[in-house]
């Protein structure tokens, strides 16, 4: 796709989102020999285009290590992304203007544009003021949450380092959020260790609340507790969402959590995004080869549906996104492969109105 064309079908594709990605990469150097210079990288995230509406669930779904906790880490600027753009909340004119400073060469222009509308080179205090809108859940809350704080500071702190409240106007500020996710006020003085699994991670949910923010990467939310508190977290999740009017992009390899709780669904395979569609649609007619793979392994509550269904067998690992395959990344675990595969790269093609799949089985046009 010539460079023209891909500006024009991104913008449609994207339009009217909160938030936007175009062409988003996040490379990590190998570091090698005495000089520990780079040697090779790995292409965690590599051309990435997602758009999440305001207050829609985006799940992002994917075997562990084709880039998900990076893509959304890089989304919210814990990262520094190498390549790409990161549009949030920006009115289509700005959005057009830095898109058409980058196709006319103008790089002084491009770069005062995207240092002040691009989150994805933003720095210093314009960084900070964004950062603030955008939170993120970890999936480990143990490791998240430091031990030696009183819940009342993990809380707190956001606040106290975005210089927003602190003292007696922080602490009520504090007990709001903890108030949302169902503790209070008999729970400030405690340790992170007096808590159960799931109470860790609603004081995990109550920091990332704190700032009101209106974006959450929930990453695994809850995949670090016990399978009776998950279904409760997720209902908190879905309530907060309501009340709050916020937006998530959730990540998670259990489809049956992303199926609870998602409007869209983007299916990532080594650094790619190679589905995307609502979530119905998705889980009832997955269209690229890997995602069919991947939700055949799903287990089935009916067990004569279960008999019915035939399992795809995924062979092999993810392979190592150092040295993706050429063309198709999923090509050399693909049943469906053919002639062009292993040559061409397959772009996002809208196959039906709102299902993206990069697919050579379904050709543009
Ligand atoms: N800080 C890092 N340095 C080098 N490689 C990394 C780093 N973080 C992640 N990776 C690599 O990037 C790829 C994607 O990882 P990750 O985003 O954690 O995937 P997922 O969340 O889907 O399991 C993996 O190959 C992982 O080893
Ligand atoms: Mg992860």
């Amino acid at each position: 796709m010539i460079a023209r064309e891909y500006a024009e079908s991104w913008l449609e594709k994207t339009q009217g989102a909160l938030l936007r990605t175009m062409g988003l990469k996040k490379h990590f150097p190998v570091l090698g020999g005495v000089l520990k210079r780079p040697v090779a990288w790995v292409r965690a995230v590599d051309g990435v285009d997602i758009w999440i509406q305001r207050g829609e669930t985006l799940g992002l779904v994917g075997e562990s290590g084709c880039g998900k906790t990076t893509l959304g880490r890089t989304i919210i600027r814990l990262l520094d992304p190498t390549e790409g753009h990161i549009f949030y909340d920006l009115p289509e004119e700005t959005i057009k203007r830095i898109i058409e400073a980058e196709e006319r060469g103008d790089k002084q222009e491009l770069k005062r544009l995207r240092e002040q509308f691009d989150l994805a080179a933003m720095k210093g205090k314009k960084l900070k003021e964004y950062r603030r809108r955008m939170q993120i859940v970890f999936q480990n809350p143990l490791t998240a949450l430091n031990p030696r704080m009183m819940v009342k500071d993990i809380v707190a702190e956001p606040l106290v380092v975005q210089r927003i409240a602190k003292g007696e106007a922080a602490m009520e500020r504090v007990l709001e959020a903890l108030q949302a996710v169902g503790l209070g006020r008999e729970h400030l003085r405690r340790y992170p260790h007096e808590f159960s699994g799931g109470q860790r991670q609603r004081i995990a949910i109550a920091r990332a609340l704190v700032l009101r923010p209106e974006f959450l990467v929930l990453d695994e939310p809850t995949s670090a507790v016990d399978v009776s508190v998950r279904a409760r977290l997720l209902k908190l999740l879905g309530e907060l969402q309501e009340k709050y009017g916020l937006t998530y992009l959730f990540i998670s390899h259990d489809l049956s959590q992303v199926q609870v709780i998602s409007d869209r669904v983007a299916v990532m395979y080594l650094g790619k995004i190679v589905e995307l569609a609502d979530t119905q649609t998705i889980f009832e007619k997955p269209l690229h080869p890997y995602t069919q793979a991947l939700f055949s392994a799903k287990p089935v509550p009916d067990p004569v549906l279960a008999r019915k269904k035939k399992r795809i067998v995924l062979k092999g690992d993810v392979p190592s996104p150092v040295n993706p395959p050429s063309g198709c990344r999923f090509h050399p675990r693909c049943l469906k492969r053919f002639e062009p595969c292993d040559k061409e790269e397959p772009h996002l093609i809208e196959v039906e109105p709102g299902h993206w799949v990069a697919c050579h089985l379904y050709p543009p046009g």
